[in-house]
């Protein structure tokens, strides 16, 4: 699936439709694109749709940021790879233990880590910089989720 957003808030709620629409568990949401592009305002419309409250901000320097709800349970666990140089790395950050949290993931620069996220990934590719339209292609989604975020669907 192919979207155009023109401002931050649409790709946000983009995020949100995503989170809402998808079924798979857990989660994986690897986010493809150049600094800039948009993965971290994605993310923010995904733990909005999860119920986290608060800020989201790249996780550049501690590699995970865990996003809880009112509740206080993990909801979404947000990574930014940059920093690393092969998915070799991901045993050193504890990624095998985080994907049995249960909790939703979201990848920023999933790109360094590409051959070892999950089959049931999706995948968010996101093309556009500066203050012009981001073009967003969604693929590894099923029909049915297809659907749901077509429809904008509520939990
Ligand atoms: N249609 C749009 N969608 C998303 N962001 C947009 C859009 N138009 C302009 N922007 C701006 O682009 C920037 C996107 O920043 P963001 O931090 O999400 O990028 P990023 O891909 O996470 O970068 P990084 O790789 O550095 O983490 C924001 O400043 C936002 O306001
Ligand atoms: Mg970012």
């Amino acid at each position: 699936m192919v979207f155009t957003t023109h401002k931050e808030s649409e790709t946000e709620n983009l995020g949100r439709r995503l989170a809402l629409a998808a079924r798979s568990t857990p989660l994986v949401v690897c986010l493809l694109g150049d600094l800039g592009a948009g993965k971290t305002v994605f993310v923010r419309g995904m733990a909005k749709a999860f119920g986290f409250a608060g800020r989201v901000t790249s996780p550049t320097f501690a590699i995970v940021n865990e996003y809880n709800n009112a509740q206080g349970k993990p909801v979404l666990l947000h990574f930014d790879m940059y920093r690393l140089s092969s998915s070799e790395e991901l045993y050193d950050i504890g990624w095998y233990d985080y994907l049995e949290m249960g909790a939703a993931i979201a990848v920023e620069w999933a790109e360094k880590v590409m051959d070892a996220m999950p089959e049931n990934a999706v995948f968010v590719a996101i093309e556009g910089a500066g203050m012009g339209p981001r073009t967003i292609t969604l693929t590894g989604l099923s029909k049915e989720e297809e659907l749901l975020l077509e429809k904008g669907c509520t939990p």
